[in-house]
């Protein structure tokens, strides 16, 4: 049984289906904070199977310890925390809150329930503005912002905690650029309010609930100006956690001596698409026009960012396989069938 954290988020509750198509039996734990219960109504409905929910924050520590009890898990994702940039330099306690001591929680519950195989996400901005690219696993890790930092904090505890008792099984899953949907069309992202990120703003300027883009910037060092990103489609990522998850469970049936590991790696596909690359492969998706404007850098914001996803394949015989086409196309598609997310 594997208890996932943030389960009922966008990422999550992808690799919920994943997991379930894969046989594994789920128990999501989630506080809804950033959420919809429906994601997880559809996720049963995809896979044709039942999952355990229950409601409850990863701050607390004695529900966790209940909800590792009451499901009998042997493994955990965890998915749950904040993550919006912006969000996280006005309201940084908020943030280390929920992902630092969060996670601590979760750690501490699992120790006592002795719950020893971890997958946790990372993200790509724990490197910060990248020295060098293609972005291997050991690039400096400078992150420049609240969020990043909560993110590096944990994989530092990660690495301490592993230090300490070598038998736990951890994978650091840094995700780059997450975008798309499932491909039924019944689960995607949802964001509250205006969207930060590309890829939902531009989906929700082609179905016309806003006006047009602004391109943050067409003065960077990149091919056009505009900045340089890896996308990865969400189901690939999904698979991702299965491999992770796959290569630990080996680990621990491979080895006698009972010594576990920690894992880091990329999410990525190795490409970098632009701002420019990814309006037009969604014209194309879409069959719509996407106005744009160009507009002003977006402080904190960093040229170009990609991954080295060498280590992925090495490691856990992960490689993305779907492109720009079917991540925009994907997106559309959850678009026009939820123009209002899960409200629709
Ligand atoms: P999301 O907001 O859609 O999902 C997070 C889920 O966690 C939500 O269901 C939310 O309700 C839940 N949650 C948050 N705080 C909680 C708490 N204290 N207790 C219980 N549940 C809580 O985000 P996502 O895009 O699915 O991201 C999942 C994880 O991946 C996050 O840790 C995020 O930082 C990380 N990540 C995301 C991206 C991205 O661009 N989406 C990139 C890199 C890393
Ligand atoms: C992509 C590109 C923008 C919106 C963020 C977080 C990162 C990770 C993923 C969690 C950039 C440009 C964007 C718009 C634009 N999250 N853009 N107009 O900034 O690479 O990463 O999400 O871990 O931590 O920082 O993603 O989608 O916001 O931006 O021109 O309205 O699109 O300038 O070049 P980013 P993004």
């Amino acid at each position: 049984m594997i208890l996932v954290t943030g389960g009922a988020g966008y990422i999550g509750s992808h690799t919920c289906v994943e997991l379930l198509n894969a046989g594994f039996d789920i128990t999501v734990f989630d506080n809804f904070c950033n959420s919809n219960p429906e994601a997880l109504a559809r996720v049963e409905r995809i896979s044709g199977r039942k999952m355990g929910l229950i409601e409850g924050d990863c701050r607390d520590h004695a529900s966790l310890v209940a909800a590792l009890k009451k499901c009998k898990a042997n493994a955990v994702i965890h998915f749950a925390g904040l993550k919006a940039v912006g969000e996280s330099v006005a309201q940084p306690l908020s943030y280390y809150d929920n992902n630092v001591v969060g996670t601590l929680r979760l750690l501490q519950a699992m120790q006592e329930c002795d719950v020893k195989t971890l997958v946790f996400s990372s993200s790509a901005t724990v490197y910060g503005d990248p020295v060098q690219l293609p972005l291997t696993e050991d690039h400096p890790l400078a992150p420049t912002n609240p969020y990043g930092r909560s993110k590096l904090m944990v994989e530092e505890i990660l690495r301490d905690l592993h230090h300490s008792d070598n038998t736990l099984r951890i994978s650091i899953l840094r995700y780059f650029n997450p975008v798309g949907a499932h491909a039924s069309g019944l689960i995607g992202e949802d964001p509250q309010g205006i969207p930060n990120n590309l890829m939902p703003f531009v989906a929700q300027v082609a179905v016309g609930r806003r006006e047009a883009l602004s391109v943050w910037g067409n003065d960077y060092p990149t091919p056009d100006g505009t900045g340089v990103r890896d996308y990865i489609h969400v189901v690939d990522l999904a698979h991702g956690h299965l491999k992770a998850l796959e290569a630990l469970e080996a680990s621990q049936s491979a080895q006698v001596n009972k010594s576990g590991q920690c894992l880091i790696v990329n999410l990525g596909t190795g490409l970098g698409y632009s701002v420019l690359d990814v309006v037009q492969a969604f014209e194309k998706a879409s069959g719509r026009s996407i106005p744009y404007r160009i507009a002003p850098r977006r402080p904190g914001d960093i040229a170009s960012c990609y991954a080295d996803p060498k280590r992925a394949f090495a490691l856990l015989d992960w490689k993305a396989k779907l492109g720009l086409e079917e991540m925009c196309a994907s997106s559309w598609h959850w678009q026009c069938t939820n123009p209002k997310g899960y409200q629709s």
